[in-house]
């Protein structure tokens, strides 16, 4: 048999216990399925211990938090929020209600188990599962919350209320942020949101099970984000890295290391598009679980509201000049969104397909 059709009869088989990677590891097995082995986890590029991703204080004063966002954006991508409005203790049940969910027993959770999302909501384990060439060490439960919002009974129960609260939240910091980077452009300061910028909202609920062999595969493959921003909640264990360039040019993974109360903010496909290459989207990935904890986090993904042909997006004429010009065409969300579905998760970013 050969080996596209072993996989695809193993992925199958995999996707069909409908348990996730959660469920292999219950079952008791001591190494990776060979549908998971990345040839390149472990032959990637190097850490730099030394280096760590800027974090913004919010409760600066302003014009310090507006400089600190701009520049985080610009040369990194990626930046840690501390002092923002959202108590630790919601952050905490919000992770504590997701774990809680992905350890439910089998029979319970895998009801959710689906590639169709039943009223906004769908559990599974790798969205890219049947695209990619090498499965990741993780499960997902995703929840769309806007422009359509959620049919509030298909959300597991045991996170509901949480998960409910956690994108009021993450709303409310994203509402905050962009304010911050709109300054930060000399655009008007509501400009993101008048563009629909908080309205189409996804969650995903991610759980990184303990891995037994994690040189063989990764937690997440190397991605960018296809949004305008992430809101990223993660619990204490670690295993988040960003690209980053240094002066000699080569680039090195710099780990986003877990600080408590902090919420990891990056810079997706679309802000870098409107800003025309002011912000960037940089890639990002999360190494296989090696601790003995299963790791748990939850992206919050914002994106425009407006999805009709009518509407496009592009890099911003506010920020345009003869000396800047666009770089990218304009193009309608619907068809940016579903040019990444059709996509396995760390092949080549989207923006490429837009340039001018
Ligand atoms: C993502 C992502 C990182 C993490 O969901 O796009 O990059 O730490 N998640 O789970
Ligand atoms: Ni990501």
């Amino acid at each position: 048999m050969s080996v596209s059709i072993d996989r695809a009869i193993a992925v199958k088989a995999f996707d069909e216990t409908k348990a996730g990677v959660k469920g292999l590891v219950d079952s008791g097995i001591t190494s990776v399925p060979f549908i998971f082995h990345h040839p390149t986890a472990n032959l990637s590029i190097p850490v730099a211990a030394h280096l760590s991703i800027p974090t913004v204080d919010l409760s600066l004063p302003r014009p310090i938090t507006i400089d600190r966002i701009r520049s985080a954006s610009r040369d990194w991508g990626f930046f840690q929020l501390i002092n923002h409005s959202i108590p630790i203790s919601t952050m905490q049940s919000t992770i504590s209600a997701v774990r809680a969910f992905h350890e439910l027993p089998t029979a319970v959770r895998s009801k959710h188990y689906t590639r169709s999302p039943v009223g906004g909501v769908a559990y599974l384990s790798n969205g890219d599962l049947f695209k990619s060439s090498a499965a990741s060490w993780r499960d997902t439960l995703q929840i769309s919350f806007g422009p359509v919002p959620p049919e509030l009974d298909e959300i597991p129960e045991v996170c509901r209320s949480e998960l409910v609260k956690w994108d009021e939240s993450a709303k409310e910091v994203a509402r905050e942020v962009m304010g911050l980077m709109c300054e930060g452009l000399g655009l008007g300061p509501r400009r993101l949101e008048e563009l629909s910028c908080l309205e189409g909202r996804g969650m995903s609920c991610h759980y990184y099970p303990p891995c037994p062999e994690p040189h063989l595969t990764v937690g997440a493959g190397n991605h960018t984000d296809p949004v305008i921003l992430t809101v990223l909640l993660q619990d204490e264990i670690g295993g988040l890295r960003a690209k980053r360039k240094v002066e000699d040019g080569h680039e090195v993974w710099v780990d986003v290391k877990p600080i408590p109360g902090a919420l990891v903010v990056n810079v997706g496909d679309l802000l870098q598009i409107i800003t025309n290459d002011e912000f960037k989207s940089v890639h990002h990935q999360v190494v296989a679980n090696s601790s003995d904890e299963a790791r748990v986090s939850v992206a919050c993904f914002f994106n425009p509201g407006r999805r009709e042909e009518s509407t496009t997006y592009g890099p911003l004429p506010e920020l345009l000049s003869s000396e800047n010009p666009p770089r990218y065409r304009n193009f309608n969300v619907n068809d940016f969104l579903g040019r990444f579905l059709s996509k396995e998760l760390n092949t080549k970013t989207l923006i490429e397909f837009f340039k001018l």
